[in-house]
């Protein structure tokens, strides 16, 4: 008995020597490391997986001697309970920050009492969780986008297209038919995007007819899926496609080629994001024209933010909106300027 709790003691003094001198190390080396926990809310989804390929990238480029960081990434795959034990787990491995992309954008609760309990700085990103839950603890943050501002321009680059293109009104009846393909119910980008653009059109003097919608949850299949029962219902009347991504109007671009129409019976397509494939569809006119969001942007303002918060130096000189929000502007792309896009890949 006596034999076991000396041999504890000294396994005990042997671990706390060890981890007193890898401390030291650190200060001594002056190296701060991000132990980062990447958790998303599902990987297949191609915005988040360039901007997740974008966010590596960036820590790379900041691993200057004095900053290293290594990166695990979670799949939640579209179950916030997954999701919230893959944080723990984040966790339990020693992760020091976390980047959290929620499934449940109005359900972060459980995540940040394991962040707030073992004081582990959180970056929301994306996925926007209301303001009551960013208020919950001060290391709470969040990087994304204007939602708003995406929906104007893509109804300003709608309006632009329309005005300068008469023929998008085929029947010519003074208005121009049309369909929305919207992302996730209850996601803070697809609502706001779609009244936006339509508003902004009409604001524009634009007559407009809402032939039908379809939730394809940011998804090309599911958006390949609505459009052809939507063009089952109106046939040739659709006139302009406005997804609020472009994954969605990729789907829907899928969809007449499945039914072989021909050039003259097409409807314009616009999207926002400025994927790759996205970016090319423009090249090749298939698509008028997207809203760049900018993910070179935003996964730069997370590695800066993560540094920041690892090494506890230069919080002071990141510009927050409310003290926790960084809001990267979103750009307009057509086929006149796609190719500086192209480039930035
Ligand atoms: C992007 C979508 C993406 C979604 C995921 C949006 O901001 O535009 O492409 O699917 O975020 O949360
Ligand atoms: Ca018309």
């Amino acid at each position: 008995m006596k034999k076991r709790k000396v041999l504890a003691a000294v396994l005990v003094f042997g671990i706390s020597i060890q981890v007193l001198a890898s401390c030291t190390a650190e200060e001594q080396t002056g190296i701060a490391r991000a132990q980062v926990g990447v958790a998303c809310y599902n990987q297949s989804d191609i915005f988040i997986s360039e901007l997740l390929d974008c966010f590596e990238e960036k820590l790379n480029q900041l691993e200057k001697g004095s900053f290293e960081a290594t990166v695990t990434v979670r799949d939640g795959a579209g179950s916030q309970r997954i999701q919230n034990d893959q944080v723990k787990e984040l966790v339990d491995a020693g992760c020091n920050v976390l980047c959290v992309n929620l499934v449940d954008r109005a359900d972060p609760s459980e995540i940040i009492d394991i962040a707030r309990e073992n004081d582990i700085p959180i970056i929301f990103f994306n996925r926007e969780p209301v303001a009551e839950d960013m208020m919950q603890w001060d290391k709470l943050y969040y990087v994304g986008a204007d939602a708003k501002q995406s929906g104007v321009m893509q109804g300003e680059l709608a309006a632009d297209a329309i005005e300068t293109e008469p023929q998008i009104d085929r029947n010519k009846d003074g208005k121009i038919q049309y369909v929305v393909l919207e992302g996730e119910p209850g996601h803070q980008d697809a609502i706001i995007r779609t009244e936006n653009a339509v508003d902004t059109l009409r604001g524009k003097g634009v007559e407009l007819e809402k032939l039908s919608y379809g939730i394809a949850n940011w998804n090309q299949a599911q958006a390949e899926n609505r459009m052809l029962q939507m063009i089952g219902q109106h046939q040739n009347q659709i006139e302009l496609v406005l997804a609020n991504n472009d994954a969605m109007a990729l789907g829907a671009i899928d969809a007449y080629k499945k039914l072989n129409r021909t050039e003259s019976a097409l409807p314009v397509f616009f999207g926002i994001d400025g994927t790759k494939e996205g970016l090319e569809a423009i090249k090749e006119k298939k698509m008028a024209g997207t809203v760049y969001n900018d993910k070179e942007g935003q996964a730069e303002a997370m590695a800066k933010l993560t540094e920041a918060l690892v090494s506890g130096s230069g919080l002071s000189d990141i510009e927050f909106e409310n003290e926790k929000y960084i809001y990267l502007p979103y750009s307009k792309v057509t086929f006149e300027n796609v190719e500086d896009y192209i480039e930035k890949e």
